[in-house]
């Protein structure tokens, strides 16, 4: 294996969170190096990202509201202080970005459009061309990153392992670089996780499916504590036409006035104005059932927008398009999809874990501001607003002692993966029981018998193994043999005995 001494943070994965602390570390005057296996704008979900980014942006809004939605959709395990200091940065955050060039879409006066979105009280989303945030806002920063000398980026290295010191501090990676996956182990002053979530754990999911939570994985087993790994969130609206990843409508359409109904005309959340906007979670159970009774559920946009949708929303537009549907003429069928991991790294707002020299940030990270389901649009805002403060915070490591011989995990070959991915929505989707959790960790113990301990594997573990044992119903979590939810809101909390992750690397 090659060696390569980088004297400052490594940061691996280059969406909004990563690219975001590379830009403040190198601010910060460190040497930056990012490693990401795609070009830049490339196979992240912040590119992905239609709705925009929540903040307080009008008069009527603070960011004590914002917090307290944040809060509330959280289902009690929001933590408080942590979701105050994000949405206390969150017209900052955006100005930082316009600052940057984001072309945030704007009023007569030169305020923020904002948009409407599920469980927020207010107009909150500052979006970009409808319904074209994410690769905008990204696009911006990827410009920055590249004016800037500090930053070396590296789109053709994979995560393998993190490298540890005899004491346990994170001193560096091995990653497998280039068309023939050479090994490189890299040592840095810290590295910064910016591995993104694990929607492609699932076989349905509006997420790029690359991201199948190894950032975690390879993260417990370096010893990181992990947080409520079980919370999933499913977006209710995945565009269903076949496609793998799905391609999401999203949820500003329903706060433009598109309906729900199912495949009799019906409108599915009842005719109230707000029916459609309630939680996420419950929207998508919803939508499931539908689909689950045989009656199907589609996105009805042609009263509400009609033949604005192409300049309303182009994205879902050309999507709705390419897949042969008009959606000024039809309704769209839409399923429920894996969309955004609230779980993960527990970190603090500084990124900073349980490991030193390791830090998260984005959606591999588990802050505490989502709890047990993320307000929409909150992610961008989180991974841009920590992001910067995670670059800060690496930037000040000076690294440490020399690396033991680092444990890597096996690749699972693509049948196998195909067949995670088929029964982990089936049994930890949506609407989960003990029964399926069982069969689904059954299945994990055969592949991993059969083809070692991948880190996909030990990711779909964590969540099948946490979701069985939370005998309740919250947020993203749903039981349909435990429908309630606990009176007392306790958070999950895992981490591998190091001899234990030791073994389970072999
Ligand atoms: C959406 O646009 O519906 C998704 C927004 C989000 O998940 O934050």
């Amino acid at each position: 294996m090659n060696r390569l001494r980088h004297d400052g943070p490594l940061i691996v994965g280059a969406g909004l969170a990563g690219l975001s602390a590379a830009l403040e570390a190198a601010r910060a005057g460190a040497q930056v190096l990012v490693v990401t296996p795609e070009p830049l704008l490339n196979a992240c979900s912040s590119a992905w990202a239609q709705g925009g980014m929540a903040a307080a942006l009008t008069a009527v809004d603070s960011a004590e509201l914002h917090a307290r939605d944040t809060e509330a959709a959280g289902a009690g395990l929001v933590q408080p202080d942590v979701a105050r200091t994000l949405t206390g940065v969150g017209r900052q955050t955006v100005e930082w970005l316009a600052a940057l060039g984001a072309p945030f879409d704007r009023d007569a006066d030169g305020g923020f459009v904002v948009s409407l979105e599920a469980a927020h009280s207010t107009p909150r989303v500052a979006r970009v061309g409808g319904d074209g945030a994410g690769r905008a806002i990204l696009s911006a920063v990827v410009a920055a990153v590249r004016a800037e000398k500090r930053i070396q980026v590296w789109d053709d290295a994979r995560l393998k392992a993190l490298a540890q010191d005899a004491d346990g501090r994170v001193v560096g990676a091995v990653i497998a670089r280039g068309p023939h996956a050479k090994r490189i182990e890299i040592a840095a002053t810290a590295v910064v996780l910016a591995t993104g979530g694990a929607g492609g754990l699932f076989a349905a999911t509006t997420t790029p499916s690359a991201l199948k939570g190894e950032g975690m994985a390879l993260a417990a087993l370096a010893g990181a504590d992990l947080l409520d790994p079980e919370f999933v969130q499913f977006h209710p609206t995945a565009i269903d036409v076949g496609l793998d990843p799905a391609p999401l409508a999203t949820e500003a359409l329903r706060g433009e006035g598109a309906r729900l109904v199912d495949g009799q005309g019906r409108f599915l959340l009842g005719a109230e104005d707000d029916a459609d906007l309630k939680p996420r979670d419950v929207v998508a159970r919803a939508v499931h059932a539908a689909r689950m009774g045989g009656r199907g559920a589609y996105l009805d946009a042609r009263a509400a927008i009609g033949d604005e949708f192409p300049h309303a929303f182009p994205a879902v537009f050309a999507a709705c398009m390419r897949a042969g549907l008009d959606p000024r003429q039809s309704p769209i069928p839409v399923m429920a999809a894996c969309h955004y991991y609230m779980g993960g790294i527990a970190a603090d707002a500084d990124g900073r874990t349980s490991v030193p020299g390791l830090y998260a940030v984005g959606e591999c990270a588990a802050t505490g501001v989502h709890g047990a389901n993320r307000l929409a649009s909150n992610s961008l805002l989180e991974a841009c607003a920590f992001g910067r403060r995670a670059g800060q915070a690496a930037a000040g490591e000076i690294g440490g002692g020399r690396s033991l011989p680092a444990q890597g995990a096996p690749d699972l070959p693509e049948p196998a993966m195909a067949e995670l991915r088929a029964a982990m929505t089936a049994h930890a989707g949506v609407v989960r029981t003990a029964e399926g959790l069982a069969a689904l960790i059954a299945l994990i113990d055969r592949l991993q018998a059969e083809y070692g301990p991948a880190a996909p594997l030990l990711a779909a573990r964590l969540i099948a193994q946490a979701a069985l044992d939370r005998r309740e119903s919250r947020g993203g979590h749903y039981r349909a043999d435990y429908p309630q939810t606990a009176a007392r809101a306790e958070h999950t909390r895992v981490r591998l005995a190091r001899p234990a992750a030791m073994e389970a690397a072999e």
